[in-house]
């Protein structure tokens, strides 16, 4: 299948940079279709560390064209610094041959930031924990239809009339909020001077796409974020504002539903950022081992992960919902030393068992557990999945055995060669 697509299964973080960077090799585009510079992909590369937030983890390969899908939403000043530090890499990111954004992609404002905060402040203690990158009010103007696209910072007329109307909504209630009163002038400033920067890349991509797809191109769609934070399917209030699952891949493209091959990503333990139900979570000092163990702290924010036992209810569902085929199963050599249990199945507050995963009440359930015996070897330099210690392999079968997804890909390290292929 000429389309590929990874997806986090559980709430991001699972390592999908790694994997894309792994697959990009074979790849001749690698899109975007969601998300915003929340998101932060880690590839440990030759020369170091790379964390990339909105550009697609392609970028480290020549051969890649890259592109920022219109289901993304995009900060134009943060992309234009992004781009920058890329460069001061020495990557060689050249809008318009190497790096493409839809004109059709959301721009999120300063003003969007400032509703983020202010949104997460009036939540109290309710609050979602998102990244305060704004993504939420860029994505809610795009629904209410006053939001600006990437196209419309290239067309003076258009770009003044769409802040006049956004302004014109928004001040009627930031100043009364204690936000920030915007000032239409000094934002069409910034917008233009971030589009002349931009212009040379911005593009009808789902166009190039479709063309790309009927020439026969390998297509590799990099999800952002994890299904568990899908808007529609994720643990609704706690997700994030876009459609993070495969059903995003399509209208985040302007690809057509046509076969795809599913790649889900699922680290061997589970890790969630930001609030929000986590059956399986370690909120003791087993957790805080974990985090320790795994570097359990944010790409973009920093902030510590929640960690927890693998929880194969999640990864069934997800699994399910996304389409994938087939599961990578990242950081397993973190699991070095720990015990090793496996969720199987939820006991409701009602006492009853259930191996679905709830749209409700997902905080209350309890889950059930199957226990394995531990591994104490280093896997790090492991090449074979048939050299790893008896209890890693017991482990890996044992996530396939209850999550009913073949597990192709084993990682034991962050960097690129540090995997296993079966
Ligand atoms: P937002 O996307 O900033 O609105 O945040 C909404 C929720 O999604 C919060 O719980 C965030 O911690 C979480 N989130 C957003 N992006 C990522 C990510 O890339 N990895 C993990 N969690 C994320």
């Amino acid at each position: 299948m000429p389309t590929t697509c990874v997806v986090g299964i559980l709430w991001g973080d699972e390592g999908k940079g790694k994997v894309i960077d792994y697959l990009a090799a074979d790849a001749d585009f690698v899109v975007r279709y969601g998300g915003g510079h929340n998101a932060g992909h880690t590839l440990v590369l030759p020369s170091g560390k790379l964390v990339l937030h909105l550009v697609p983890s392609g970028v480290v390969h020549a051969h890649t064209t890259n592109v920022i899908g219109n289901g993304v939403v995009v900060d134009p000043i943060h992309l234009v610094a992004e781009v920058a530090r890329l460069r001061e890499r020495g990557l060689a990111v050249a809008l318009g041959r190497n790096l493409l954004l839809s004109e059709r992609a959301h721009v999120i404002l300063e003003a969007h930031r400032q509703q983020d905060h202010w949104h997460e402040h009036l939540r109290g203690s309710g609050k979602i924990g998102t990244t305060g990158r704004g993504i939420g009010p860029a994505y809610s103007d795009r629904c209410s239809r006053i939001g600006l696209r990437l196209g419309d910072l290239l067309r003076p007329q258009r770009l003044r009339a769409g802040l006049q109307g956004l302004v014109q909504q928004k001040n009627a209630w930031f100043g009364p909020a204690g936000l920030q009163p915007l000032d239409a002038e000094a934002m069409f400033r910034d917008l233009s001077a971030a589009g002349d920067a931009l212009r040379a890349g911005i593009t009808d991509t789902g166009a190039v796409l479709r063309r790309a797809l009927a020439a026969g191109k390998r297509i590799l769609l990099e999800g952002a974020q994890g299904c568990l934070l899908d808007l529609e399917h994720g643990t609704y209030p706690y997700v994030t504002s876009s459609h993070a699952s495969t059903g995003g891949a399509f209208s985040g493209t302007g690809l057509p539903p046509h076969g795809m091959r599913v790649v889900g990503i699922a680290k061997a333990y589970a890790t969630r950022v930001g609030e929000g139900p986590f059956p399986t979570e370690l909120d003791d000092e087993l957790g805080n081992r974990l985090r320790t163990a795994g570097n359990e702290f944010g790409a973009t924010t920093g902030r510590p992960r929640r960690c927890g036992w693998f929880d194969s209810v999640a990864v069934r569902y997800s699994g399910a919902l996304s389409g994938a085929g087939e599961l990578v199963v990242t950081n397993l050599d973190v699991l070095r030393g720990f015990p090793l249990r496996i969720a199987t199945g939820y006991r409701l507050p009602d006492g009853r068992r259930t191996g679905e995963f709830p749209a409700f009440d997902l905080e209350a359930v309890a889950p059930d557990y199957v226990e394995l015996p531990a591994f104490t070897e280093d896997l790090r330099e492991v090449r074979r999945f048939d050299a790893l210690p008896p209890n890693a392999q017991r482990y890996v079968q044992a996530l396939e055995q209850h999550t009913g997804l073949p597990v192709r890909t084993v990682s034991v390290g962050p960097e690129r060669h540090q995997v296993i292929l079966r």
